[in-house]
């Protein structure tokens, strides 16, 4: 890092209506520097960098780069682009229809003499992006059949065709990603870095921060706080200054004893998992954890009834069910908050009231006819139990910040009320307060003798909320462990269980 400024950010403020989301924020960020920005969800981050980036106006203020010796401004995505501006936005943003390949040139698809697209020219450049990022993938695979977290690697990817790069803005980055990723992530932080180019790093997993940043500014309700240096604060501080107060151990949930079972699984396969059995009984949290592309996602879908499974049977509360779609599965008391919550969970152009709703409106209509006071009821009361951060439950969930839309997607799912939840990745995007209050919730819900199913790829999370564990690997139940095993495991004993590795044959 030189001591030479590269970016300005004077008194940016920023208004939407009903909502000053930001007040006037400052700071400069030098060349090489690699900058974290922290704060609860709603603080204001994303909005700062569609503010630097060209993609909001700010209401006041402004930001202004060094391009060789001269000061410039972006006044849309563009030109930011044009000054070597670049951001990997915290919601997956990339040609869902196209190849990797398409993805990485376009706007400059190389082209034959004859005029056609040069595909074997888009093949090489892109195995050797492929191969920088350790991705092992096919660069003709079109990215809506890849698993998200390969998604989201790849768009990171993307940032390196560019030439000239000044700044790289990641907001929450590693959300979806899993460790050997998150490595990559970071050795190409360090690269960039090396090269002179400077970073933004929006992430709520403040160890990253301690890990690769330079300096960290916290931001809270729209307002700067300050900026330090990494070396001078650790992650206690950060959190005293994001949330305003200091916090215990968030894991430490009272459990209960476990009662009646409420699901069976035996013996079930689908297209990516064999043979899966467990049982999940009354009060208690059964961790599902495996590497990504290990079918722990997909087992979850097709016990929702969302994938097809092709043998096995399920059992709730000891009677057989067949769950051919989401909606038999919901209405067997079944709750299930899915990955990719963008695509699969939210309503963005409505309202956080009907999003509230939207999975058990038959529940407060009668004739056909809605309860209104109750619709209103509802969604004013979980925008409360969760902290949902928004001015009005009339707000249209895209205008709401990253973690709160999440919190949204929770509270559509408790509405119905299910025996049997199943979260995956609940926590991902959420602020260190906001995991607390949902750590809190789940422990309501097994205190009211709810079943809850977790799959997260976070092992301090996994480890620390789970009463019992199932491992999975390629598809394969690869570790069961029983609440007296769990407790002796550490995160190196999980992974190892994790990383299993199966014969390929019957699969
Ligand atoms: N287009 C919009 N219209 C109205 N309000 C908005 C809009 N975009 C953002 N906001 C509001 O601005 C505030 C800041 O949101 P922002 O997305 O910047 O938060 P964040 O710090 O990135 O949070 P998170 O950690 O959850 O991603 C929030 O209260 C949000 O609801
Ligand atoms: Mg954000």
């Amino acid at each position: 890092m030189t001591d030479e400024i590269l970016l300005k950010i004077e008194n940016i403020v920023k208004n939407y209506p009903g909502v000053q989301a930001l007040k006037g924020i400052s700071t400069t960020i030098k060349k090489g520097e690699v900058r974290a920005l922290v704060g609860e969800n709603g603080a204001g981050k994303s909005t700062l960098i569609k503010c630097i980036m060209g993609v909001e106006t700010p209401t006041e203020g402004r930001v202004e780069i060094c391009c060789d010796g001269i000061w410039k401004q972006a006044k849309n995505a563009i030109e930011a682009k044009k000054l070597g501006m670049h951001a990997n936005y915290q919601h997956v943003n990339i040609a869902g229809g196209l190849s990797i390949a398409e993805n990485y040139h376009l706007g400059r698809i190389p082209k034959t003499q004859m005029g056609l697209v040069d595909w074997d020219a888009m093949v090489k450049n892109s195995k050797k992006i492929i191969d920088k990022f350790h991705l092992n993938v096919d660069p003709k695979a079109v990215i809506n059949s890849l698993p998200v977290a390969l998604q989201a690697m790849i768009t990171i990817s993307k940032i390196s065709v560019n030439e000239n790069i000044r700044l790289v803005i990641f907001d929450e980055p590693t959300a979806l990603l899993e460790n050997d990723k998150v490595l990559i992530l970071f050795d190409y932080i360090k690269e960039l870095k090396n090269q002179g180019i400077s970073v933004i790093y929006i992430s709520h997993r403040l160890e990253e921060i301690m890990e690769i940043c330079d300096s960290v500014t916290i931001m809270k309700d729209g307002a700067y706080v300050e900026t330090k240096k990494v070396s001078e604060v650790d992650k206690d501080y950060l959190i005293s200054k994001m949330v305003g107060r200091p916090m215990a151990d968030i894991y430490s949930i009272k459990h209960r004893k476990p009662g009646e079972e409420l699901l069976r699984v035996e013996g079930l396969c689908g297209k990516k998992f064999k043979n899966i059995s467990f049982q999940l009984y009354a009060g208690e949290i059964l961790g599902f954890f495996g590497l990504v592309g290990s079918g722990r996602s997909e087992v979850m879908r097709a016990v929702f009834g969302v994938d097809k499974i092709t043998s096995g049977r399920i059992y709730i509360k000891g009677k057989p069910v067949q769950l051919n779609n989401p909606k038999t599965a919901m209405l067997k008391g079944i709750g299930f908050l899915t990955e990719d919550r963008r695509t699969d969970g939210l309503a963005l152009i409505q309202t956080v009231e009907l999003n509230t709703n939207m999975y058990s409106y038959d529940m407060i209509s009668k004739g056909g006819i809605i309860n209104l006071k109750k619709e209103r009821k509802r969604a004013e009361e979980y925008k409360e139990k969760i902290g949902i951060k928004t001015p009005s439950i009339k707000q249209i969930v895209n205008n709401l910040s990253g973690g709160n839309q999440q919190k949204v997607v929770i509270a559509k799912l408790l509405c119905r009320d299910p025996d049997i939840l199943i979260f995956d990745e609940p926590t991902v995007g959420v602020d260190v307060g906001a995991k607390e209050e949902i750590f809190k919730l789940i422990e309501s819900l097994i205190q009211q003798g709810k079943g809850v199913i977790i799959i997260s790829s976070y092992l301090p999370e996994a480890l620390g909320l789970s009463d019992r564990m199932v491992v999975m690997a390629e598809g394969h139940m690869a570790e069961y462990f029983d609440s007296k095993r769990l407790k002796q495991m550490n995160e190196e004993d999980i992974l190892r269980a994790a990383s299993t590795i199966y014969n390929q044959e019957a699969l």
